[in-house]
């Protein structure tokens, strides 16, 4: 057993689980060469949602943040959250688009990228991987945790190594609907280390409130890195807290050697930010209570107020219970995918429908046909033939991986964008995101004549009234 290093993620999870992505880069950056100096792991600071958030809400340029980070966190690695194929998206991607988009993230600056698949297929992540190896970057392999009557340790033992095959360089187990209990995180760290050589990383978000407790037995079991985040943007939906996790461990075998007062120090700068969303309602206090409702429903916290809030509309707020029993049943007869974007939304809507039709799937979305139909990938459980049948009628699956089904883009995207573009990532910014780009671009050149104080659209009228 040795020193447990820890990622922090207060720049990118932590604020995307408890404020929707809304951390600033002018927010960040008078802490970045402290956190570069307290000897992380890692600092977690993009992907993920951040992207997005950027363009369209914040009206900064994903990829300028990223290298105003990379200037001042100039020894720490940093890392990125990205989902497989998909990029930083909800849909496949071409390969030349995942290629580009890889070598342009590392060549600005990201060190470590973790990939990940909500269907945790192999196939999605792969391509990923080898572009981030021969970039020279060190590629995460990602694994969504879930729990059914299929899943199990040596399932994510199996799927873990068929990563390391592919050439990641290390593992993390991603519990993004806080559902894994101490005593689970113990078996399965204990597996995984008896069998792989790589680091494993344990992620768990503080939602149902097992995390600090997983944490610390799963480093009993001798997992080597840990994802926590400064106090005031951890627990609730976030991350546990790193603070109290590097207390616990100082003086034991298991020593980050981090220092608890340069970590004080350093929550003490995000207090007053915490205070400012928290008194503009953007924080909830809500989020910040333990909620158990996910262990006992299986079913992750945003799930089940998305389900609250699709029922309200449909005024059938009266089925939430037969909906809440119905989404086990849809997930598996979908094979039992995790819980994750995009497959949890696929879940919950088809399970609305099922409920509120009166019929199980005398509506079916093309979501749902997209799934069985292998489009997203292969589901860890094969799903059953005749299932199968009642949803695509004579229409085979396709068993290819789904991105080889997909023409090269980048020339298409390249021209689309020629008259904004100022820099090559543009390119891949209108790729990802193609209306929010636009709307960004505008707003760029807007800039040029002077006027970037103000974004406002009254400003802009302003301006060529
Ligand atoms: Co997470």
């Amino acid at each position: 057993m040795g020193k447990v290093r820890i990622t922090e993620t207060i720049l990118r999870d932590a604020h995307q689980s408890l404020i929707a992505t809304r951390m600033k880069l002018s927010e960040m950056l008078p802490a970045v060469e402290r956190l570069d100096a307290i000897g992380y792991n890692a600092l977690e600071c993009w992907g993920g949602a951040t992207f997005d958030s950027c363009l369209r809400f914040l009206n900064e340029d994903p990829w300028e943040r990223l290298r105003e980070i990379k200037k001042l966190a100039k020894k720490t690695p940093l890392q990125m959250l990205l989902r497989g194929q998909n990029l930083l998206g909800y849909k496949h991607y071409p390969d030349d688009v995942v290629d580009y988009f890889v070598q342009r993230s590392i060549a600005n600056g990201i060190d470590i990228i973790r990939i990940f698949d909500a269907l945790n297929d192999p196939r999605n992540l792969e391509r990923a991987i080898a572009a981030c190896l021969r970039e020279g970057g060190h590629p995460q392999g990602c694994i969504s945790y879930t729990t059914s009557p299929f899943h199990n340790a040596e399932i994510f033992v199996s799927d873990a190594k068929a990563l390391v095959n592919m050439g990641a360089q290390s593992i993390c187990i991603k519990d993004m609907a806080g559902l894994l209990s101490p005593e689970n995180a113990y078996e399965l760290i204990k597996s995984l280390k008896s069998s792989i050589k790589v680091p494993i990383e344990l992620h768990t978000h503080y939602t149902s409130g097992l995390g600090s407790m997983t944490y610390l037995r799963a480093i009993q079991a001798g997992v080597d890195i840990i994802d926590t985040a400064l106090s005031p943007f951890a627990m609730g939906t976030s991350q546990p807290p790193t603070e109290p996790l590097v207390a616990a461990l100082a003086g034991t075998e298991y020593d980050t050697g981090l220092d608890v007062k340069a970590l004080n120090d350093l929550s003490a700068y995000f207090r007053p930010i915490r205070e400012k969303y928290l008194s503009d309602g953007r924080l909830d206090p809500r989020m910040l209570c333990p909620d158990i409702n996910a262990l006992i429903y299986q079913v992750p916290g945003g799930m089940l107020s998305n389900l609250v809030s699709q029922l309200k509309q449909a005024g059938a707020i009266d089925k939430y219970d037969a909906v809440l029993a119905e989404v086990p049943a849809v997930r598996a007869d979908l094979g039992y995918p995790p819980l994750v974007t995009p497959t949890s939304q696929i879940i919950g809507s088809q399970a609305v429908l099922n409920v509120l039709s009166g019929e199980r799937y005398k509506i079916v979305t093309n979501e749902v046909k997209g799934l069985v139909a292998g489009e997203y990938g292969k589901t860890p459980c094969p799903i059953r033939p005749e299932f199968v049948k009642q949803i695509l009628g004579d229409k085979k699956p396709i068993t290819c991986r789904p991105a080889d089904l997909l023409e090269d883009k980048l020339p298409e995207f390249r021209e689309a964008v020629a008259q904004y573009i100022e820099q090559e990532e543009d390119v891949l910014t209108y790729a990802l995101f193609p209306q929010p780009a636009i709307a960004f671009f505008k707003k760029r050149q807007l800039s040029r004549y002077g006027y970037d104080e103000d974004h406002s659209d009254a400003a802009r009228m302003a301006h060529y009234a």
